[in-house]
Order: structure tokens, then sequence, then C-alpha cells
């Protein structure tokens, strides 16, 4: 297949670039807003026709949650509208979501047909692009995911190495809990959905197994960087300024993609070290 990766210098496009030369069959396009920008319809159009593009896995977002409050026009031009781009070019779409179109009040882990209610505007927007792609695009699979880390760009772990080098404490709240996840895994989901036998459309949830805290992950984290100069306290969410609500509670239950695509998934702690290994080294 020639398969149309966007957003490939995220953390997730990077991830399916490295994950890409195991699955060698595949004709990959790669290509970050510089190359495709996914909100121009008639650039997208004629990629995708000039390189016979079968499928789009889509990376690319607008993911500063922070920002998005200031700039919901652009969020969702990216989040939302472009999905309605992408999605009409008559191919299959693997898109992400996020586990912010949930209102993170819930107790038990949300299935993908419990009620959404985004409580911030970048969870309104990549609600909005989730619909926009299944009214044009029966085709789509979009998987939603949660705390997403990895090697490259900016993220919670390699923020926490940084500051464990530099402070000898640090206060990080421990009353919002979730599942880490290790953007290599997720690349490998959408690996397992495009070698299915069978293309099974329609929404799911992918994280790493298992809960914690940000206080939990920040300790996990520092403990295998061999971090022990810094004190960790952990807070509660109303001792840390926020510019944007965060959800206490926001773990997807994975069942569905588990058991449709016949797949275990590794716990947030034994990725977490495959991570770390790889940044220390
Ligand atoms: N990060 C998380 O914790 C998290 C949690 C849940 C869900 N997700 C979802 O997971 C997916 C992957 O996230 P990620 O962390 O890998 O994101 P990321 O690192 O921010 O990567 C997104 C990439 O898309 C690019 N991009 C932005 N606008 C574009 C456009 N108009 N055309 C083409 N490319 C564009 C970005 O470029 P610039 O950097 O230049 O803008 C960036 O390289 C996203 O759908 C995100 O919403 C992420």
């Amino acid at each position: 297949m020639n398969i149309l990766i966007t957003g490939a210098n995220g953390q997730l496009g990077n991830e399916m670039r490295i994950l890409s030369s195991s699955y060698p069959k595949h004709a990959y396009f790669f290509t970050d807003v510089e190359e495709l920008d996914i909100t121009d319809a008639n650039a997208v159009r004629a990629y995708v026709e000039t390189n016979a593009i079968e499928l789009i896995v889509n990376c690319a977002a607008y993911t500063n949650v922070d920002k998005a409050e200031e700039d919901e026009a652009t969020a969702m031009k990216i989040n939302a509208d472009a999905l309605s781009v992408l999605g009409s070019q008559g191919i299959k779409v693997i898109h992400v979501s996020t586990d912010y179109v949930f209102s993170g009040d819930e107790h038990v882990p949300c299935r993908e047909s419990d009620p959404v209610a985004p409580r911030t505007a970048y969870g309104r927007t990549k609600y909005e692009g989730e619909k926009r792609l299944l009214a044009v695009c029966p085709e789509a699979v979009i998987l939603r995911t949660a705390w997403l880390y990895s090697e490259f760009g900016n993220n919670f772990v390699k923020t926490m190495i940084r500051l464990g080098k530099e402070k000898e404490q640090l206060g990080v709240v421990f009353d919002q809990i979730g599942t880490p996840t290790y953007a290599a895994d997720l690349a490998q989901a959408i690996f397992t959905v495009i070698e299915s036998n069978v293309w099974r459309p329609g929404v799911y949830h992918f994280t790493n197994e298992g809960v914690c805290s940000w206080y939990d992950f920040t300790l996990a984290i520092h403990e295998l960087a061999g971090i022990v100069t810094c004190r960790v306290r952990p807070i509660l969410s109303e001792e840390y300024t926020y510019k944007t609500p965060r959800p206490h509670y926001s773990v997807l239950d994975k069942s569905k993609f588990k058991k449709t695509f016949g797949v275990t998934i590794p716990h947030w702690k034994a990725s977490l070290e495959r991570c770390v290994k790889l940044l220390n080294s």
C-alpha cells in the first residue's frame, strides 16, 4: 500500500517513521506541515492523487491545550476542518483522538460508547474532528489515546527528567489519574490495524495498561532515570496554576481494541523503562 503519514515530525509521527522499517512491504510518504498542510484541501487532493495514496495515517494535530483556549479557531481548522478534507479522498483513514473528549469526571474507565463532554477548546476541536471524519469516511479508524510521550518533541517525561536534574524538590499533582502512553506502542497499535486481515472501522481506545497519577508517573520517571537528588512532593491540583482545567480521571477502557485485534498491551511502567533507556543512551 502507499501510505501517507501526516504530522510526521511530531511524537507519534516519528515513532511511525521508526516502526515503518519493520513493515517494508508498504511505501511510506512522510509529511509535516511544510510538505503538506492538512488544512489545504487542494494540496491534500493533489498529493493523494499524484502519489496514488491508499491510506492516510493522520498524526498531525494542534496539540497545545493551553494555546487552543486562546485560539480555538486555529485549533478547529487543524483538528476538525482538516478531517473533512482527509476523510473525503475516497480512501481509508486512521486518525488519532484524545481522552479530552470526555469530561474527566468519571470514576471508571471510559468506553467508546460512553457520552462525551469535552471541557476544553482542545477537546471540543478533537471531538468535532472525530464527527467530521466519520461523516465523510465510514471506513475510518479512530484511536483515542492519552498522556502521550516519546523520545521526540516536548513531553512530560522529558520535562520531569530535566526538572529532576535541575531542582532539589518538585511538587506534582496526585489527584489526576490516567495512563501514560508510549507513542511507540501507539504506533504499533496503528500497524496492528493496518496489518489486520479484515478492515475494522470504528472508534477505539488505546493507551498503555495500568493507571497512575502524575505524581506516581514522576516518581517512576526519576527512579528509571537514576535521579535521586530531587524530592518529589504530592500536591493537589488546586495548588498548581493551570490555564486550562485538567481531567481528574481520564482512564480509557481498551477492551474493544484488545478483543477486536487480539492483542495484549504493555503496562505503562514497562514501556516507560524502554523510553527512558533510549533517552539515557
Ligand atoms: N500529546 C498528548 O499527550 C496526546 C494525548 C492524547 C491524544 N493525542 C493525540 O495524538 C496525536 C499525536 O500527538 P503528538 O503528541 O504526536 O502530536 P505532536 O507531537 O504535537 O505532533 C503533531 C504534528 O503535527 C504537525 N502539524 C500541525 N499542524 C499541521 C498541519 N496543518 N498540517 C500538517 N501537520 C501539522 C505539528 O507541527 P508543529 O509542531 O509545527 O505544529 C507536529 O509536527 C494527535 O492527534 C493528538 O491530538 C496526544
